[in-house]
């Protein structure tokens, strides 16, 4: 199959800031007196902020209203915004730049599709947005996957069919919105070895073999 153009998550894929998500989650977990840990935070990947928060709050004894679980979203968002304040070029890797640019070099027309409503701030801070052709991200949906919204529109912003694209994800629910969208997908760390995917990545560099051009 010849690709012709590929929808990159970005947490967990492109930058490594599910480890700052997990800080923030856990400092308010923390602070609620409810149990979280890296196995509750997997099932967050890929998942949009007001579910993940419902996930946390399966283990909480307190009721809390729509209102003040919109407040502890914020909360949550303001810890982990203060942690993407150190992100510079440098969070990018040179494996992934590289790949990016040779990608890039043969045509393959290059999307974000990211539930996250902080895409824009993250690729601004690692200054990588030029990269890309487009961006679908957690500002323009309405379903966060596993619906295959933001891999829609991802393929509709570079004019391109789900058939003529593959999805490169690190979560469950973004290789299920793969599959339901109609995409090949590409697995990459927690989601690698998922039976769904149509790949499984060692390395991201990998996408040089796929992806010839
Ligand atoms: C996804 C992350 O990319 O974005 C999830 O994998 C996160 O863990 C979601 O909850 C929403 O992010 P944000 O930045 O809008 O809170
Ligand atoms: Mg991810």
């Amino acid at each position: 199959m010849r690709y012709r153009g590929i929808i990159f998550d970005l947490d967990g894929v492109i930058v490594h800031t599910d480890r700052y998500h997990y800080k923030a989650w856990k400092a308010l977990a923390d602070r609620l007196g409810i149990y979280f840990d890296e196995e509750i935070n997997n099932r967050l990947r890929g998942v949009s902020r007001m579910e993940s928060l419902d996930i946390i709050l399966e283990r909480a004894e307190t009721v809390y209203s729509d209102a003040e679980k919109v407040g502890l979203a914020a909360e949550k968002n303001a810890e982990y915004q203060k942690l993407l304040e150190q992100m510079s070029p440098a969070d990018i890797s040179p494996e992934v730049l590289g790949t990016l640019g040779a990608l890039k070099a043969r045509g393959i027309r290059l999307a974000i599709g990211s539930s996250s409503k902080n895409a824009g701030l993250i690729l601004a801070r690692t200054g990588i947005r030029g990269l890309f052709d487009a961006v679908s991200d957690g500002n323009n949906i309405t379903r966060s996957k596993p619906d295959p919204e933001v891999f829609a529109l991802g393929a509709e912003y570079i004019r391109l069919s789900p058939e003529d694209c593959l999805v490169v994800e690190d979560a469950i629910a973004g290789i299920d919105a793969a599959v339901a969208g109609g995409f090949d997908s590409a697995a990459l760390g927690e989601a690698a070895g998922y039976a769904k995917a149509t790949y499984t990545l060692a390395r991201f560099g990998d996408l040089l073999e796929l992806c010839p051009g």
